[in-house]
Parts: C-alpha cells; structure tokens; sequence
C-alpha cells in the first residue's frame, strides 16, 4: 500500500514537476543553494546575486516595505516608488473631502512642492537578513520541558538582539520560521517621510471594485505613486520641509516589451502569512467553523453599509476604506473554502496524513518522537472549537459595532484612574492617544448604519452561542428589553454620550471624577466592558491550548520533513522577504472554459456602466480609447494591455510587489489573486493558482497621456 502510494506521487512529481515547482515563497538568501539552476532551467538570465547580496548592490535594496502591510518599489534615483492604489488608500483618503476628492478625481503633483506628506506612513528597507538558528536555539534540546525551552529560547533572542544592536537607528527584527525550527534575523531601515505623488480617480485604481476584487478577468489600473524623503545625509529623518529626496543604491528598470504566455517572470515582496503545513483537524476548523462565522456577520455589515454609501456621496467617502477592507476578508473567505472543497484538500491532508501514520508504524524511532502528534492535534482541535467560535462572535460581531470597538479604547483610561494610586504619565499618555483617535474617529463615523448594524449583530452573536456563554451585558438586555435588540440598540444610542463628539471633547479635558463617572454607567461602554471580560475569559480558557498547538506545529513541520526527506520545503509568509517564481500563463477554470494571460482596453470598454458605480469610465480615458492613442505603450499589435496573470505563489503582503521578467526588469505590479486560486494560503493548486498583476505599460500610459504628469517618466529608466 505505502509503496504504491509513494510511486503514485513519484509519477504525478515527474509529470507535473514543471508546474509544482511554480509554488513557494523562497528566502533570498538562499536563491542561490535552492532556486537558481530551476530558476534558470525556466528562463532567468540573471544570478542569485542579482537579486539578493549584501556585498554589492542588488534588486533588493530597491524594494520596501509599503506602511505596515504593503510591499513598494523604487524607480527613479530621486527616490519615486510604486505601489497599488488600494496601498495608497488610506493616504488617498486622508487628504480628500467632497472640495477635493483624490479618491473620485485623482491626484497629481506637478511638481515636488505639491507632493502631499503622511505622518505616520512609513517605506522600511532591508539592509541584510541572516540565519541565526544555531544562536537562537542555543542550550536548548529534545529532553526539556516546553517551559525550559520557551525561557531558554527568550533569553537567547534578548542577547542576539542585544549584541546585533546599532545604534544608527537600523532596527533588528528576529522571526522563527518553519514553525519555530529555525530562526531568522534582519536588519530594517524604515523612512518616515513618505510624500504622495500622484494617484488615479478611483474610476482606474479601483475599477471594478469590490466586485471584480479576487476576479479574473480583471481591469483594474490598480497603482498610486509616491516619493521617500531623506534628511541631507540621505537618513531617516521625521517629515520637514527641508528634507531631500531620498537617493537609493539602486532602482528598478522598467520594460515596455510586455509579457508572453510562458514567460519567466518572479514577484519579489513581503507576502504576510501562509499556512500551507496544517494539520487536516485545523483546515476543517478554517472551513468548517470560522470561515462561515467571519462571512455571515460581514455579509450583514456590508449590506447595511453599501446601502448608506450609494444613498450619500459624504458616506461614500467616509466608508470607502471601511468597505474595501471588510469586504476584502469576506470575499477571500468565500474563495477560500470553495477551493478548499474544490481540491479536495481537506481529504488529501487525511491521506498525507494516514501515509504518515503507516511511516511511523514502521519506523519505531519516528514513532518515538512523533507518535503522539496526530492525536493530540485531533484532542486539541476539539477542545478549542467552542473557544475559537466565541472569539470569532467576540471579533466579528462584538467589536463590529464601531462605538463598541470604539469605547473599548477608553478601557486602560478608566482602569488606570480607578486605581488608588494613579499614574499621572499613564493617564495623560492614554488621553493624548485617545485625542488622536477621536478626530479619526469621528471623521469617518456614521451613527445610522452603526445603530442598524449593532442590533443585528448582537442578534447574531446571541443566535451563535449558547446562552452561558454570552457577555454579561446580555443579561441586562434580557431583564430590560427581553432581548429585543432593536429596542435595546435604540436605548443605547439615545443614552451613549460616544456618538457625541463635542461632549467627548470636553469630557476627556473635565475632572478625573466626572470623566470616571459619565464614561463608566454609559451603556456603550458597559458593552465594550463586558466584550473585553468575555475576551479575557477565552483567552484564558484557550491559552494553554493554543500554547500546546504551537508546540504541535513546531514538531509537526520537523515530522512532514522527516517524512520527505527528498522534498524542498519553504517556509510558510511572515511577512519577510520573499522570491516568488512562475510563469506568465491563463488558467481553466470550469468545463469548456479557458482564460487568456492577458486583458485590454477593450475590456474596460465592454464593462463600462455610467449607472453602476464600480464601472464608470472617465471620459478622458475613453477619448484616449477612441483615438487609440497608446504611444510608446501600446503592445505590438496596437492594443493597450492592462493587467495579466501568472503561476507566482503570493499573498496578501504582495500587493505592490514588483513582478520582474527574466532580466529583473519591471513588468508590472502584484495586486491580487484570482478567486480559484484563493485558497492558496493553504493548498496550492498549480491549476488554479494565478497572481494578478497590472501592466506596467498600462500604469506608465495612464500616468503620462492619462494624467499628463510626463515629468515623472523622465524620472525612470524605461527599456524599449
Ligand atoms: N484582493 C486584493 C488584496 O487582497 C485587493 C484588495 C483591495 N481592493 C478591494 N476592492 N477591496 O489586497
Ligand atoms: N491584494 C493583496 C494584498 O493587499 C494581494 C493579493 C493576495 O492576497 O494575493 O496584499
């Protein structure tokens, strides 16, 4: 049995060897020892070196982290990067009103005077990343205690923290990988001012919005364009008006030759959290009992606030990035499972994992070390099942009320002013941070869709758990309201003084007292209170579990790789840098049906819709589309290219990502998945998998004869 099933998967790797090689993350630091030669077998023609090296300098020092979630990429010597739009949102966003919309109309400095600075926005270089495994795990072996192990492994961290410290402002980030069996240094500069540059109307960065997200085909002109700034020394400095552009080691070519089916390409980012070694207890626990909790209760938030938005323009604008962001989970979720179901990977995991009950069988030293693994997994997932869905109820439907979510914050505050000895620095720390948080609040806040959304919410969480499990505040709601959530949630907002910014204001600057005393009986932080003493409780309850399934994981990734000894494996995305590599290619997603690498101009044009909101059309880009004017960035046969697909393995983390061809030169920016290929955070299919990236012809077409903004074009280094 075990020997066919092995031949089986010998002849399925010789088969399709040429596309499962397309999965994987790869550190750079090691392109050299495990990808280069099948990176060059499919069409590289630059080194490891190329891509990453300390010694000189390499593709690497042109890419940063975008803000904390981002990836972005320099393309000229004066420091300009490139990043998606939906990257930039938030900066978009904060400097548009109804009098001046960047969201709906776009923005373009015409020159560096008109480049708009965002505190707060960050662009982090990696200056080098070392393995320290050796180091980190010091001491430490197989016959300790988990707790020996865990105070061990802290102590060592501290000291190679301590000794790599320096003191140039360089920040040292140490991460484990694979699980914890191996662990990783590096070394990070992070520029903190961070100046938008130009961005286009929502109608080309976010076209086909919510609705095409995750979708292939796709047109969405998906970029914003921003500058670093440096102080005269080219460092990190605080945003002043003095600063310089920042002059980087290197920056990125850009081709205007386009992409083939079957063309290399790599995507070089920072892809944020894979989990592609689990256990089949933990994706039936994704699929099965999380997954449809998260989605429920986001479908009932975005109803309601969809509804708002095309009802009023303000709203429109206040709820964009609230939107985009709740319904980009919801969305991925959804994929998520279908894909999940659709390959069958919950049922291949079982027979992986029934293989490996057989290895051990045989094998009694492995038996040993692993025989426990699979059982206890199975125990611990069970235990943890009604803990993780009264944190998803706590997470999705609790603190999806925004005042609830927003009370919460007032928390440390109250607490801290209740104590008989009151920590004068504690408090005034805690006010300036909640002053910060009141204008972004109530900037973006509207009461008629919190109050709908919070009675239905609290219904759901009510109708999802059982009875003991509810927060407190439900026993009021109970006693007061015999659970009428409308009624309870119309009594809440009439009474709550949270909605109520002025007297907010004034109530954080009044007595200590009086601050204590309006905050504590209001019944919004009643229910925030309450929330975070449920919070408390799962954590409690579910901390040892979730402690004892970090062990598991840890020696679980050690046993599928004991089991394969053959096999290269990469470490699952924490958001460090990463290669991936594939081909440029379209995908079968159905019976009889068959996607081109490739979209156009054309397709704008076919989805436009002046009634529907997601598919507007600027007039001016339909000019453009008539006269055919593409210039320089017109493919060989006359049309304008606009976004492609191909067989990279990424994440979200990748957005911005550079795709490169075989040259490392820029052919366009990572920004999305097709919605088959979502489940592949955890199983890949080699089918169905594609990444979605903007051309870049099409990013430097609408910059120049879209924007006229041409001056930033004579800032890049364009290969004909
Ligand atoms: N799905 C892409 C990603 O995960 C794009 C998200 C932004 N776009 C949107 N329509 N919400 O980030
Ligand atoms: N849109 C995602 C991001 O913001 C990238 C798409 C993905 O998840 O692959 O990073």
């Amino acid at each position: 049995m075990k020997t066919s099933l092995l031949y089986i998967s010998l002849v399925i790797s010789i088969l399709f060897g040429k596309v499962i090689a397309h999965e994987g993350m790869w550190i750079p630091l090691f392109l050299g020892e495990l990808n280069e030669a099948k990176m060059k077998e499919m069409g590289l023609q630059l080194s490891a070196e190329d891509i990453y090296s300390i010694n000189q300098s390499s593709l690497k020092d042109a890419i940063v982290i975008f803000g904390r979630g981002c990836t972005g990429e320099i393309v000229s010597d004066e420091g300009l990067l490139l990043t998606n739009h939906h990257c930039g949102f938030g900066a978009i966003q904060s400097h548009s009103s109804i009098e001046h919309n960047y969201l709906k109309d776009g923005f373009w400095a015409m020159n560096k005077e008109e480049e708009l600075p965002n505190p707060g926005l960050t662009a982090t270089f990696l200056v080098e990343m070392r393995e320290v495994t050796k180091d980190a795990l010091l001491d430490i072996d197989d016959n300790m205690s988990e707790k020996e192990r865990t105070e061990q492994l802290k102590v060592n961290l501290e000291k190679l923290k301590l000794d790599n410290a320096m003191d140039n402002g360089i920040k040292v980030v140490i991460k484990p990988f694979f699980s914890g069996n191996r662990y990783f240094m590096f070394f990070y500069e992070v520029y903190k001012d961070i100046r938008l540059v130009g961005a286009p109307p929502s109608n080309i960065g976010k076209f086909g919005g919510d609705t095409d997200n995750w979708m292939w085909p796709r047109h969405t002109g998906d970029f914003s364009v921003f500058r670093i700034y440096a102080n005269k020394d080219n460092k990190p400095a605080e945003y002043a008006e003095d600063n310089v552009p920042y002059k980087p080691k290197t920056h990125l070519k850009i081709s205007l030759q386009g992409v083939e089916e079957g063309d290399f390409t790599f995507v070089y980012g920072y892809p944020g959290r894979t989990q592609e070694y689990l256990v089949s207890d933990a994706v039936k626990t994704i699929t099965e009992v999380e997954n449809p909790i998260k989605i429920k209760c986001r479908s009932i938030r975005l109803d309601i606030m969809k509804a708002a938005q095309n009802a009023d323009p303000q709203v429109r604008i206040q709820y964009a990035k609230k939107v985009a962001s709740i319904a980009n989970g919801w969305k991925k979720w959804q994929g998520e499972n279908k894909g999940i179901k659709r390959m069958d990977a919950l049922n291949n995991k079982v027979v992986l994992e029934n293989e490996m009950r057989e290895w051990l069988q045989e094998n009694k030293e492995m038996e040993k070390k692993y025989g426990h693994i699979l059982d206890d997994y199975k125990k611990t997932y069970k235990d943890l099942e009604t803990w993780k869905i009264q944190y998803q109820y706590y997470r999705e439907a609790g603190m999806g009320i925004e005042i609830v979510k927003f009370a919460s914050y007032f928390q440390p505050l109250i607490n801290e002013l209740n104590k008989e000895e009151v920590d004068e620095a504690e408090v005034t720390k805690q006010k300036e941070k909640l002053q910060a948080r009141m204008i972004s609040f109530y900037k973006d806040y509207y009461e008629p869709i919190d109050h709908e959304i919070s009675a239905r919410l609290l219904s759901e969480y009510y109708i999802g758990v059982n009875e003991e499990q509810l927060p407190d505040e439900y026993l009021f709601i109970h006693k007061k309201f015999k659970h009428d959530f409308k009624k309870y949630t119309e009594y809440l907002f009439k009474k709550t003084i949270f909605t109520h910014e002025k007297e907010m204001e004034d109530l954080l600057n009044s007595s200590s007292k009086t601050l204590v005393k309006k905050i504590s009986k209001d019944p919004t932080y009643k229910m925030a209170v309450s929330l975070n003493k449920k919070l408390k409780e799962i954590k409690a309850a579910a901390g040892d579990l979730s402690q004892g399934l970090a062990v598991l994981d840890r020696k679980y990734m050690q046993m599928q790789m004991d089991f394969q000894p053959t096999k290269t494996f990469y470490p699952d995305a924490n958001f460090t840098l990463r290669v991936s590599f594939g081909k440029v290619d379209g995908y079968a997603p159905r019976d009889a049906v068959k996607y081109v690498h490739y979209t156009t101009l054309s397709g704008i044009m076919e989805k436009e819709n002046p009634e529907i909101y997601d598919y507007v059309v600027e007039t001016p880009l339909k000019e453009l589309y008539k006269k055919k004017d593409y210039g320089q960035y017109a493919s060989k046969d006359g049309h304008m290219n606009v976004c492609f697909t191909a067989s990279n393995h990424t994440t979200g983390g990748n957005s911005g990502s550079p795709v490169f061809n075989a040259k490392g030169e820029l052919i366009g920016l990572n920004f999305d998945r097709n919605w088959e290929g979502t489940m592949s955070d955890i199983a890949y299919d080699p089918d169905q998998c594609r990444n979605i990236t903007l051309d870049i012809r099409y990013c430097l077409f609408i910059i120049d004869k879209f924007a006229g903004a041409s001056h930033l074009l004579d800032e890049m280094t364009l290969v004909k």
